[in-house]
């Protein structure tokens, strides 16, 4: 038994969650409260004994085991909800050997590390450093802002870095890798890549070195370098500040991304400490992933340019301001829906006033920061208000610009619900019959993959074994995974709800935060690194071209059919109980939760369905 399994036979979930939900209550065999995750009057959190899971049935949809409460109570990752439970149970964590001998990882962020150190020692002690600080200073940052960043100072030198790190024992191909220096073209050797620039280093959420950002002192280009793309720094999913804004953003429930370095260390010196930067990039799906594990509210700071941009919906990844040749990219509406969707995320656009960046608002006006943060809109609210203020909707050619625009977007949505208020509230602003807007929505959907023939049929029906120990089915779903690393491209609808065991939850969640399989091992705790090892070495028969994608496809609609009769289960004991109750408050709002879940399996049973159709006919034609 590992020790998960053992924690989780040592403890009970009412009891472990009760201790943080004091207001838990018994209701018929199960319990319940007003939801700790977000703000509701009547209570839809419910405790379930005898499955040993939780769920919300409300707005935020969450659940899970005893780990994944802990995880999103105390925003903490795996390993530390592992040991705040193996604490609680009494049960001891084996350090394995596979964590004592240095992962490469490791060994490229201590160089990253003492880089940062060489560096910031320099902005205190150097001539250079000397008027960097001044410069700083103009720019209103204290010497308790460079310290809590580390900011510092690369000298004006050819191999200054190099001499310094090789003196201390490091080889010059680690440094390379790290990003610190560059191979020379014409001859051996390598030299310097940060040279005369203030630097920033990345850190990430465990407040290690990864890479940096450094700006130029004068008006050589680029104005920014940052760090290459290496084993331990990916542009794509590094946030800067995060590890300095992780608990803020825990505790506002709350994340601010703006573009800059310079306005992230404003930010924290005015005290707005859930501030974090994209690094100059537009956000990604990965961004917003790594932000998902402290908070599921994120809003985007964009000038009024970028942000007008956005909801012009051109479909551009970048929008280019032509008065100070800054480039801002941007996300489209459509994307950060989908993320949205996807990550069970909201995120929502704060429009800063023309040109100006969060630095120069804060500095200028720490109010004017707040009262903006507080205007923040979701993006696809501000798309809406944003598209329809600029038409005039008494013409019919405007009307249907407006549906043509605004129905993509709608159509991203996957929550039955939310997917009928926007559609509703565009029938409305534009003077649309609803039902025609409908049959337009249902053409545009994004489709579901086409039927896929199955070479068994569906094993899956009835209720769930109580607390499985290993969950085949996920776990064939991460050696697909694994094993073929471009289906990658090929997921955008797998939930770790639907995987019924804590590692394979935790496998997956490591899989969706990074694509680099080096990074990935490293950052996994040694039980999970030991659960995927053995999941990997189970002899399966390989596969070839479609059919890798036709097995993930249907091993995955397989999980989704088997989640949503495991809610539509624990729903129908609610039912029972609240009925036998005559709770009707209650009841009302589990029912609006079922006819939500009801049309989801409506969808995965008419997939099945044809699926099989399909199968047979082929099966006949075969013949
Ligand atoms: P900005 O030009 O707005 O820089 O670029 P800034 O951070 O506000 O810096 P100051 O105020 O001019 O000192 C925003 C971000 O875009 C990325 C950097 O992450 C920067 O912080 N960037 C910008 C680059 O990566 N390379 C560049 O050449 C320029
Ligand atoms: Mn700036």
């Amino acid at each position: 038994m590992d020790t998960v399994d053992e924690i989780k036979q040592r403890l009970d979930i009412v009891e472990v969650i009760s201790s943080y939900v004091p207001d838990l209550k018994k209701s018929g065999r199960n319990f319940k409260a007003v939801c700790p995750f977000h703000s509701e009057k009547t209570p839809s959190f419910f405790v379930f004994p005898e499955r040993q899971s939780w769920h919300c049935f409300g707005a935020c949809g969450s659940g899970g085991d005893m780990f994944a409460f802990i995880m999103r109570k105390e925003g903490v990752d795996f390993r530390e909800a592992l040991r705040i439970l193996a604490e609680r149970a009494g049960v001891a964590i084996v350090q394995r050997k596979a964590d004592e001998g240095k992962s490469e990882a490791d060994r490229l962020k201590e160089i990253n590390e003492a880089a940062a150190e060489f560096y910031h020692n320099l902005l205190f002690r150097s001539a250079g450093g000397q008027s960097t600080r001044e410069y700083l200073a103009r720019r209103g940052v204290t010497e308790k802002t460079m310290r809590q960043f580390l900011i510092g100072y690369s000298p004006d030198s050819w191999d200054a870095l190099r001499q310094e790190l090789l003196k201390r024992g490091y080889l010059e191909g680690e440094l390379t890798a790290a990003g610190l220096l560059i191979k020379k073209e014409r001859e051996a050797g390598t030299y310097d890549r940060f040279r005369n620039r203030l630097m920033f280093p990345i850190r990430d959420m465990a407040g290690r070195v990864i890479g940096f950002g450094a700006r130029a002192l004068d008006d050589s280009v680029p104005k920014y370098l940052n760090s290459p793309q290496t084993l331990i720094f990916d542009k794509s999913s590094s946030l800067y500040g995060i590890d300095l804004a992780r608990t803020a953003i825990r505790k506002d429930n709350l994340a601010v991304i703006v573009e800059g370095y310079m306005d992230t260390v404003v930010a924290h010196q005015h005290g707005f400490t859930n501030v974090v930067a994209s690094l100059g990039t537009a956000l990604t799906e990965k961004h917003v992933g790594i932000v998902k594990k402290l908070t599921n509210r994120l809003v985007l700071a964009l000038d009024a340019d970028a942000a007008g941009e956005m909801a012009t919906l051109r479909g551009i990844e970048v929008a280019s301001h032509t008065f100070d040749q800054k480039v801002v990219p941007l996300p489209t509406p459509a994307g950060v829906i989908k993320w949205e969707e996807e990550l069970d995320a909201e995120i929502s656009v704060m429009v800063l006033p023309e040109g100006k960046d969060p630095d120069d608002v804060i500095r200028g006006s720490p109010e004017e920061w707040e009262r903006l943060l507080k205007q923040a809109v979701p993006v696809i609210d501000y798309t809406f208000d944003l598209l329809i203020s600029k038409l005039d909707i008494t013409k019919a050619k405007d009307k249907s610009q407006a549906a043509d625009q605004l129905l993509p977007l709608i159509a991203e949505i996957k929550h039955p619900v939310r997917q009928a208020h926007y559609l509703q509230r565009l029938a409305r602003t534009v003077g649309l019959d609803e039902r025609k807007l409908n049959e337009e929505l249902n053409r545009i959907k994004p489709k579901a993959p086409g039927p896929r023939r199955e070479t068994r049929p569906s094993t899956a029906g009835g209720l769930l074994p109580h607390l499985p120990s290993s969950d085949p089915l996920a776990e064939y779903c991460l050696y697909l995974l694994f094993t073929y690393p471009d289906l990658r491209s090929r997921v955008s609808d797998l939930r770790v709800d639907y995987f019924l065991n804590t590692e394979d939850r935790e496998i997956l969640l490591a899989w969706q935060g990074t694509s680099d399989p080096e990074v990935l091992r490293a950052g996994l705790d040694s039980s999970l690194r030991e659960h995927l090892d053995e999941l990997m070495s189970k002899t399966v028969p390989p596969l070839h071209g479609d059919a890798q994608e036709r097995a993930l496809r249907q091993c995955i609609n397989r999980l989704r059919e088997r989640w949503l009769r495991e809610l539509k289960a624990k729903e129908q004991i609610l039912i029972a109980e609240l009925e036998a109750a005559d709770n009707a408050t209650d009841l009302y709002e589990i029912q609006k939760a079922a006819v939500r879940l009801n049309a989801e399996l409506g969808e995965v049973f008419l997939y099945g369905k044809e699926r099989r159709k399909r199968a047979s006919a082929e099966g006949e034609s075969q013949v």
